[in-house]
């Protein structure tokens, strides 16, 4: 424990970065017509009726002169992945604004876009606050957005950990966040909408999984998109493969390994179709979840897939069974799913 007497400032400022804080930029126009602003975490709330904010500027700021003179600032707290912004308002001597589009609010001041929320304010205080000046708004209009916002503790940036979602099983037994059993189970009830897609068109998991296979590009034999579909957990028999003829959605020519299998122009719209579908169920599992989070959830998943894949077998591999004909690029490139990525 420090007391008054004894902590350095270094010590200070440690103990200060212990309490985590969001991340905003504080914009104003000076009365010369330019634009300033900075990065600040010492933003808080303050006020609610009347609604006010604040936040304190070091009295070495460049921007002091501009802050002090200011009758209107406006505060926008970051989102998660406005981790740059926040790098660009916090460097000095750069130009701040760089490559920013811009919105004018009240009294001018500029406004960035894509943030998690914004107050609006007029310069209501300015108190002494020892090496800052310490700055009190009101707010004449906020809006604010669902994007996750960007976290600032112990000197870097970080991201909110939602708290696992609140599952309709009680967590009875510790096996419950066993991962996976997570996996599995996550898997399970994002396939549902996907199985019932394929049962609408009288085909089993089986059927979908050869489908899938192929849509990573067909001209295979029976054998190897057998071996590639066990990659799921299952067993294609040829009755499978024959199913699927029958309803026109593949042929299957002369050649080795059972013969070679190739989409009919309906099978590559079924698998397209159901592409398309899938995205639609990875949208839904993970409503509420920000883009960031998407991302990061599908980065621990490939170091899972890395940490274990020590024994899969060699043609498993995604360089193995990715060919230049697959439908994802296909899907990627049309307009209509733009944005669609593999
Ligand atoms: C996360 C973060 C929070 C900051 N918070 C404040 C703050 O609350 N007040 C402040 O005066 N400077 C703060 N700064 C520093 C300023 O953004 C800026 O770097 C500093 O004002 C130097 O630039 P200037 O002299 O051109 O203003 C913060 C920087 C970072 C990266």
């Amino acid at each position: 424990m420090h007391n008054t007497t004894s902590f350095d400032s270094k010590q200070f400022r440690k103990a200060l970065g212990a309490f985590a804080t969001g991340v905003t930029v504080v914009t104003t126009r000076g009365a010369d017509g330019e634009d300033a602003g900075l990065t600040a975490n010492s933003f808080n709330s303050a006020s609610l009726a009347p609604p006010m904010v604040l936040w304190s500027l070091d009295k070495k700021s460049s921007n002091l002169a501009t802050f002090m003179e200011a009758d209107h600032f406006a505060v926008h707290i970051l989102a998660a992945g406005q981790e740059a912004v926040s790098n660009q308002f916090a460097k000095s001597g750069a130009d701040r604004f760089a490559g920013l589009q811009v919105e004018r609010g009240a009294g001018h001041v500029p406004l960035l876009g894509d943030c998690a929320a914004r107050f609006q304010c007029r310069t209501a205080y300015r108190y002494e606050g020892g090496d800052h000046i310490i700055f009190v708004g009101e707010v004449l209009s906020f809006d604010s957005t669902d994007h996750a916002p960007l976290v600032f503790h112990g000197g870097r940036y970080g991201r909110i950990q939602p708290p696992p979602a609140e599952v309709a099983t009680c967590r009875a037994a510790d096996d419950d966040d066993f991962l996976g059993f997570m996996l599995r189970r996550a898997y399970a009830q994002l396939m549902m909408p996907l199985l019932a897609d394929v049962q609408r068109r009288g085909l089993n998991d089986l059927h979908r999984s050869i489908l899938t296979v192929l849509s990573m590009g067909d001209g295979r034999s029976v054998a190897e998109v057998s071996r590639l579909v066990e990659l799921g957990g299952h067993l294609a028999s040829e009755e499978h493969f024959q199913d699927l003829a029958t309803q026109g959605l593949i042929t299957i020519g002369p050649g080795e390994d059972g013969g070679m299998v190739r989409f009919t122009d309906a099978g590559r719209r079924c698998a397209s179709d159901h592409m398309v579908a899938k995205r639609v169920a990875e949208a839904d599992a993970t409503r509420g979840f920000s883009r960031d989070e998407v991302q990061l959830l599908k980065n621990l998943l490939q170091r899972v897939i890395g940490n274990t894949g020590a024994g899969v077998p060699d043609f498993w591999r995604k360089e193995n069974f990715w060919r230049e004909n697959n439908l994802w690029s296909t899907l990627a490139k049309a307009p209509e799913n733009a944005g669609v990525q593999p």
